[in-house]
């Protein structure tokens, strides 16, 4: 290894624009982080690049929902990924967005290819239209009863009670999920990449060795049941970009994604001066990795070389799809606190941690990753800190005490030798090679159990109370060496996946930079030991869930207070509800006696709440909009028989209720003169 230099190129996939980074992208981009890592660290070239996927409907109508503009709103969350991927050490050599002048010409560019090789069709398709919304629906917002075990409210594509697929157009009882209105079944033309005439191709590249085993055999599957083609245009109104020649149509964001990948390369080439084609022609002697989630297998091993071979480009070398993440063996959740946002993470916990925990459990398949607390919590404390890096406190000491921190070469050893060190390098290089962290990190803890049992058996504390005896004192200085140049090698093995511990420790052990890519020097003289990682406290992992359980409502992606409105930061949806439920929600007129500042919460603020039958307290997200003393004594609207809540501050008994998309921008509702605390509201 490390022989040839290699130049790789190297994504992972693009998150979509309308929601915050969670720790199940993170198994995708903590997993590409440290392959790219272990290349650099190894002596290659090689490149990382991702973007913002900023297309399509959804966003479209979030940033609608919001009042901002669709821009608007995919500069913000590009600002938020990022800043949520480097808080994970996740380290691009560039983040771009798909919504940029690259991908546009990119694609404009491909489309043609295609077109000039008779690969696109235009078809005249019929679909259901809001015609209150004026638009097309895609299926997923539009709902009614399943066709096949009459479920009501089910989605255009899916039914969730049974199970069935089938298209919207037969949904018993359609209504749009934006409008509630009927939808109508309206005809225009499509635009067609004619998937089924690249079979032939496909079928070849998909047995050629790009794919792992269990990735191919899905392709198989896919490839005899039939290729159908792809519809890969949008009417308006749409973000994205406009088809050239075809006034009103867009390229559908699933087209526009993957060549993000290009533009985000391309972009970085001509701010560094990288050679672009060197990357992507036909025959080109470079590398190129997609990472994945196994959810995207069919438009990164399908779609993707069919379009980067049809319009001229060199196909991926390998896609690789990983699994999803289940957190305490179950999907992620909002209701058990399981669903947490990166930046939630990050208040509470080391990214190292969850790297390590991840990498651990990691190999080269689509198994599905559990984070489960608990394993967490063991792992991370009995192998990074227990076995790793008690190796160097319980050394560094003596060698500091008694050796002025010189440490002796060791090469030459017996109990040195008996380690074969290399060879563990060896394996654990091959297996970061192949994906198989979690096989590394094992063959690296198996070797720190050596070593602490080497400590243990040769027990230098008592030969440090025989120091002045010389061959005593050679003996410390020689075990304590030994344990020191393996914590280097361990260190070394880590680095991939703890890179910034591994900053710490290049300090401590004043080693220069370690590499795979040469021999680890010898170790010199060490600065005295300091504390270098702590362990997981388990109040910390409680705490975590705790916050994710108590938001009321997700945190919105601008990092707003989670405000007690109902959110408006989805597509407006309109599903109806009996009269009996509405009659559940007590809402009452209630005078704010009191508006206080919440010491240590920079969104809320406290009301104390007179609604005729005495005083309720309601921690209210609506300090951005109001200062406590415009409040004092006005009317407004509670919801008076929610169940109270713990909060981090205090029980909440109830809300206010709102209306706006949040920050400055939010309305508290009054009602007209007359009404008095206590009034029901009907
Ligand atoms: N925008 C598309 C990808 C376009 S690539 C040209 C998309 N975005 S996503 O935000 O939904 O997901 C981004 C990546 O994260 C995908 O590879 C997806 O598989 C992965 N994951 C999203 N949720 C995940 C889990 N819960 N677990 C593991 N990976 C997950 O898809
Ligand atoms: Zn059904």
């Amino acid at each position: 290894m490390g022989d040839t230099p290699r130049e790789i190129l190297v994504t992972s996939a693009l998150p979509y624009a309308n929601g915050p980074i969670h720790l199940g992208h993170l198994v995708e981009y903590i997993q590409t982080d440290i392959w790219v890592r272990f290349q650099r660290l190894s002596g290659h070239t090689c490149y990382y690049v991702c973007a913002d996927d900023t297309h399509g409907t959804p966003i479209m109508l979030k940033a609608e929902a919001e009042g901002v503009s669709p821009e608007c709103l995919i500069e913000r969350m590009h600002a938020e990924h990022l800043r949520d991927f480097t808080g994970f050490h996740i380290r691009f050599d560039n983040y771009y967005s798909t919504n940029s002048p690259e991908t546009r010409s990119l694609a404009e560019a491909m489309f043609h290819r295609l077109r000039e090789q008779n690969l696109i069709d235009v078809r005249s398709v019929e679909q259901l239209y809001d015609p209150v919304r004026a638009m097309f629906l895609p299926d997923r917002f539009i709902k009614g009863e399943c066709p096949r075990c009459h479920a009501k409210d089910q989605y255009g594509d899916a039914c969730e009670a049974c199970g069935a697929t089938y298209l919207p157009t037969e949904l018993i009882g359609p209504y749009s999920a934006l409008s509630g209105a009927v939808p109508v079944r309206k005809r225009s033309e499509h635009y067609f990449f004619r998937l089924s005439a690249c079979t032939e191709f496909l079928a070849e590249w998909t047995r050629a060795g790009h794919l792992d085993p269990q990735a191919a055999n899905k392709l198989d599957e896919w490839l005899k049941a039939g290729l159908s083609d792809w519809d890969i245009s949008r009417d308006a109104p749409y973000f994205g970009f406009e088809i050239p020649g075809a006034p009103g149509k867009y390229f559908y964001v699933w087209l526009d994604a993957p060549i993000g990948y290009m533009a985000s390369f391309q972009n970085l080439c001509e701010r560094e001066g990288i050679d672009f084609d060197r990357f992507w022609t036909q025959g080109a002697k470079t590398e190129l990795y997609h990472f994945i989630g196994k959810d995207i297998l069919y438009f990164h091993a399908l779609f993707w070389p069919a379009l980067l071979h049809h319009s001229g480009y060199r196909t991926p070398d390998r896609v690789l799809a990983h699994g999803f993440l289940t957190v305490n063996g179950e999907k992620m959740s909002k209701s058990r606190g399981t669903f947490i946002t990166a930046q939630s993470y990050l208040k509470h916990l080391d990214p190292e941690y969850l790297r390590y925990y991840y990498a651990a459990k990691l190999g080269a398949t689509m198994e599905d990753v559990d984070l489960s607390f608990e394993d967490f919590v063991a792992r991370v404390n009995a192998d990074l800190v227990g076995k790793y890096i008690n190796i160097a406190s319980r050394s560094a000491g003596f060698i500091t005490r008694h050796f002025d921190g010189h440490v002796r070469a060791v090469t030459e050893l017996e109990p040195w030798r008996a380690f074969d060190v290399e060879g563990y390098s060896d394996r654990i290089a091959a297996a970061y090679e192949s994906r198989e962290f979690g096989k590394g990190l094992r063959m690296a803890m198996e070797l720190a159990d050596r070593i602490n049992q080497y400590f243990d058996a040769e027990q230098p504390w008592r030969l440090a109370k025989g120091i002045e005896d010389p061959a005593t004192r050679e003996t410390l200085h020689q075990v304590c060496s030994v344990c020191l140049r393996g914590f280097q090698y361990l260190s070394l093995w880590l680095k991939p996946v703890l890179p910034s511990l591994a900053l710490r420790v290049e300090a401590f052990l004043s080693c220069g930079e370690l590499s795979f890519a040469r021999d680890l020097p010898p170790l010199g003289r060490i600065k005295p030991y300091e504390h270098l990682l702590t362990r997981i406290e388990p109040k910390r992992i409680a705490a975590l869930v705790m916050e994710n359980t108590l938001a009321p409502i997700p945190t919105r992606s601008d990092g707003a207070a989670p405000v007690e409105v109902a959110p408006i930061a989805q597509p407006i949806s309109i599903e109806p509800i009996s009269i009996e439920e509405f009659a559940k929600v007590d809402l009452r007129i209630a005078r704010i006696v009191r508006a206080e500042h919440v010491e240590g919460a920079d969104k809320l603020l406290k009301l104390t709440l007179d609604i005729g039958c005495g005083e309720r307290t309601v921690f209210a997200g609506i300090k951005s909009a109001y200062a406590p003393e415009a409040l004092a004594g006005r009317l407004t609207v509670m919801v008076a028989n929610l169940a109270p809540r713990k909060m981090r501050f205090g029980v909440s008994e109830g809300m206010v209720l709102a209306a706006g998309p949040g920050g400055k921008e939010l309305f508290l509702l009054s009602p007209d003169s007359g009404a008095e605390p206590g009034m029901r509201v009907k």
